[in-house]
């Protein structure tokens, strides 16, 4: 088969590829570029492990083509930390360790892209807009509850560090149907979800 040009911009930088028209763009991330951290699942697009950011909104990267990517803006986990440090780590990635809303972490980046999404469109989204929002994307290890705490967590604190405040956030676990409130520190040390991300 002809190998084709692709020209897309990952993690912002550009790059050119030549590949075959078959190839999926799960496939050309994971295997041409080595961004490990996005991951394969069904391959059928019911499982959103496969989640990445194309021009700002989340897509299914098992679903899509790469030639279909041509031009294409496109963030992965790895995009959300690029310099490796925890102090660079996202908010989102800051809470899911805060919040132990991993434990195999195979769902979690695709969750955390699919939640960056939904905060820039809606920066204080309800319990069940994020319930939502994560939808389609199954995590088979945390019951959904600690992922969705991390992210209004995340949320919270966005908000105060785009208002200039750094009051720590505090999500209620009713307002999620956990029996307790849980008090979410404003910084947390320990072992990056990159690290997760790239098995
Ligand atoms: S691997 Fe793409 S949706 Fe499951
Ligand atoms: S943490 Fe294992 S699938 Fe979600």
């Amino acid at each position: 088969m002809t190998a084709v040009t692709v020209k897309l911009t990952v993690n912002g930088r550009e790059v050119e590829l030549s590949l075959e028209p078959h190839e999926r763009l799960v496939d050309v991330l994971r295997g041409r570029l080595g961004l490990t951290g996005t991951k394969m699942g069904c391959g059928e697009g019911e499982c959103g492990a496969c989640t990445v950011i194309m021009d700002g909104q989340a897509v299914l990267s098992c679903l899509m083509l790469a030639v279909q990517a041509e031009g294409g803006d496109i963030l992965t986990i790895e995009g959300l930390a690029p310099d490796g440090s925890e102090a660079g780590l996202h908010p989102l990635q800051k809470a899911f360790v805060a919040e132990a809303a991993i434990q195999c972490g195979y769902c979690t980046p695709g969750m955390i892209l699919t939640a960056k999404t939904l905060l820039e469109r809606d920066p204080d989204p309800t319990p069940q807009v994020v319930k939502e929002a994560i939808a389609g994307n199954i995590c088979r290890c945390t019951g959904y509850d600690k992922p969705v705490k991390a992210i209004l967590a995340a949320a919270a604190e966005m908000r105060a560090a785009a208002q200039g405040t750094t009051a720590a956030a505090t999500v209620t676990a009713a307002a999620i149907g956990a029996p307790e409130a849980v008090a979410v520190p404003g910084n947390v040390s320990t072992t990056t979800v990159a690290e997760r991300g790239e098995s």
